[in-house]
């Protein structure tokens, strides 16, 4: 048996119940040994698989609040922590709120959510609805949304961080254009963390931000690690090379995910996931071997000749 095989097998002893008996978060989560990392300016460790929620939306009937409420409980119960959202993914911080509190699992989750009006009283008053839909009495990350009114959101959440309404704060993008932009406001601002995208199909990000951001002691949360779900198309149906059970990879999202937390600037990647099929797959993507310097660059060979 290799050792992804044994590991799915031990997922399927876990997925019978075989170990119900013991606290569910503390036995599966203790197994799976997650990868955690720390955040440079605290020293705090955060497991590397966090969640993307720009799909959480959802209406009121329980039916199509069910598979979102099992996505988020099966990250829970694997030991994922980070949960990543914002005010302009329509209800999702409603949604969030109501579904971490019948859960019961805030304690265990850290909480980034973003701030976007440019204006500073409706900065504020954004930030306070985000408190209330989420149901929290204070954020872990509040960050600028697409550096949008970066030069009085970012001194508001440090605010917001020095009244303990927020842990960390932080600024984020997802597009090479504002790249330039958010270099600069590196230079200008003390920052706890980046959000940025980061993936086989687009690397520039690497070029001078991520190493930027290593030198300053910056956590790097990677959004949109599957090109907001794009590659997949790419990969098709075909199957993963016979090297990438080197690294314990056993899928390509696990494939995608490795390449983008394998870069030495990386803490946290957030896939979006809104099926918990796809939260286990992810969360395998945050146990064992990382590829090596050596074996990226062969992920990155094999993902150009496609
Ligand atoms: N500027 C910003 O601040 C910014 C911009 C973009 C994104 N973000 C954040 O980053 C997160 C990630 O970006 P994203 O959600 O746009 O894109 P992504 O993570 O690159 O891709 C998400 C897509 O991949 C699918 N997927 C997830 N796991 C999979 C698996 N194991 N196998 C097959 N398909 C899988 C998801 O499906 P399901 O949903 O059906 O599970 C979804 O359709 C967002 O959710 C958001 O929190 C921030």
């Amino acid at each position: 048996m290799t050792g992804i095989d044994r590991r799915r097998f031990t997922h399927g002893l876990l997925g019978l119940g075989v170990l119900s008996a013991l606290p569910a978060r503390t036995a599966i989560a203790e197994q799976q040994k997650l990868i955690h990392r720390a955040i440079p300016s605290s020293g705090q460790l955060v497991p590397i698989i966090g969640l993307g929620t720009v799909r959480y939306r959802a209406g009121n009937d329980p039916t199509e609040r069910e598979p979102l409420r099992n996505a988020l409980g099966r990250f829970h119960e694997l030991g994922g922590s980070v949960v990543d959202t914002a005010p302009m993914y329509g209800n999702s911080e409603s949604v969030l709120g109501d579904l971490i509190d019948g859960l019961g699992v805030r304690d265990d989750l850290f909480i980034a959510t973003k701030v976007d009006r440019s204006e500073p009283a409706e900065a504020r008053a954004q930030m306070e609805s985000s408190l209330q839909k989420l149901r929290v009495d204070r954020f872990d990350l509040m960050q600028v949304h697409n550096l949008i009114g970066w030069r009085s959101n970012v001194p508001l959440a440090r605010e917001l961080k020095e009244a303990g309404k927020t842990r960390y704060v932080g600024i984020t993008t997802h597009r090479s254009s504002q790249y330039g932009d958010m270099e600069n406001v590196i230079r200008q601002h003390e920052l706890d963390f980046i959000q940025i995208n980061y993936s086989l199909e687009q690397r520039e990000s690497a070029d001078r931000l991520l190493p930027m951001a290593a030198d300053k002691g910056i956590a790097v949360l990677i959004n949109r690690p599957f090109g907001g779900g794009r590659i997949f198309s790419a990969v098709g149906d075909q199957p993963l090379p016979e090297w990438a059970a080197e690294f314990d990879c056993g899928s390509w999202a696990q494939f995608l995910l490795k390449y983008a937390l394998s870069h030495p600037a990386a803490t946290v990647a957030i896939p979006g996931m809104s099926k918990a099929r796809h939260v286990t797959d992810n969360i395998e993507a945050g146990l064992g071997r990382m590829p090596t310097p050596e074996q990226r660059k062969m992920q990155e060979r094999f993902f150009d000749a496609l």
